[in-house]
């Protein structure tokens, strides 16, 4: 500890980076319920794919449940930000739980426009990770018109109905430039092939690529931090690479990095996934610091001011409390 900075060792710092708005409307829904009705409180699934928020909140009387059968009968459960199937609300209702539904509004629309084409008999096409839980959801809402297409190179297989009344949609999380390179695929199959109504891959996903995408190729080394079932943060390893980092890690939090990746680095990134409170990445700053970089510099490529509003039935019971 204690170690002075190294000229010529600098941090560049990804902006945006880390929580997105469906994320902080989804911890901040757990955190509410707790308060205002008291624990426990239930999760289905982990609230967002971060351990150290998923620790956090156990310590504070959430309990995470992978399915609705885990619930007793009657309690209050919470949907996760990734979004839940129809099947999912019938099982809960079933079994008389008070549901706080803290599914993404962009996750939401998603599930909206899979409804309407499939009202339309149309195939669609989900560009997405299969076994994904957003994936899951967003499938179940027509799972007779839903194939999931995990990546370019499985374009080849798709087999659809009707060519002329095809669309794609797409998990929110994506690289940018492999969904694109997976649509240019299935148009060059199915030339009439449908674009959804507007842009799946979120805005936070966007962004958070982007920032990497500038900051990498100035860097030895990109860290990423955020969970290995994160989506959105492994994307950004990938980004980090193909943009041109030497080096990429991706780290839960400051005590799993490996202090020989720096070997011979000046410049080191460091980003964080939609779903990584802010405090993990200034303890990886001040890690690094300890290893001589003590210079951090911001690289940021769009500011970010959307919120959230608290799932309806949890605003209106707080705001009945006063
Ligand atoms: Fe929503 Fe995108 Fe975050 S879909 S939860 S804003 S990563």
């Amino acid at each position: 500890p204690g170690a002075a900075a190294v000229p010529g060792r600098r941090i560049l710092l990804a902006a945006p980076r880390g929580y997105c708005a469906g994320v902080d409307r989804a911890v901040d829904a757990v955190e509410k319920a707790l308060e205002h009705y008291g624990a426990p409180v239930y999760v289905r699934k982990e609230i967002v794919h971060n351990k150290y928020v998923v620790e956090t909140l156990t310590s504070r009387g959430a309990i995470f449940v992978d399915e609705t059968d885990e619930v007793p009968e009657g309690a209050r459960v919470v949907f996760s930000a990734h979004g839940v199937s129809p099947a999912v609300h019938a099982a809960a209702a079933a079994r008389n739980l008070a549901t706080i539904d803290a599914t993404c509004p962009l996750v939401t629309k998603v599930h909206k426009e899979a409804v309407r084409f499939a009202r339309d008999d149309m195939d669609i096409l989900l560009i997405g990770h299969d076994g994904h839980e957003e994936v899951e959801g967003t499938q179940g809402e027509a799972p007779d018109h839903i194939q999931v297409v995990n990546s370019p190179d499985e374009v080849d297989k798709v087999v659809v109905r009707d060519p002329e009344n095809i669309v794609w949609l797409s998990q929110t999380t994506l690289s940018v430039d492999e969904t694109m390179e997976t649509v240019r695929r299935l148009r060059e199959r199915f030339p009439a092939l449908q674009d959804p109504p507007s842009d799946d891959i979120c805005y936070a996903t966007q962004n958070r690529q982007v920032a990497v995408k500038k900051m990498a190729p100035d860097c030895d080394v990109v860290i990423v931090v955020g969970s290995a079932n994160s989506s959105n943060s492994v994307r950004l390893v990938e980004v980090a690479l193909e943009a041109g980092a030497r080096a990429s890690y991706r780290v839960d939090r400051a005590q799993e990095i490996d202090d020989s990746w720096f070997e011979g680095a000046s410049t080191v990134g460091l980003t964080s996934g939609a779903s990584v409170p802010e405090i993990l990445v200034r303890d990886v700053i001040t890690h690094l610091g300890r290893l001589g970089y003590g210079e951090v510099e911001e690289v940021r490529t769009a500011t970010e001011d959307i919120i959230f509003s608290l799932p309806k039935n949890l605003r209106a019971d707080l705001k009945a409390s006063g």
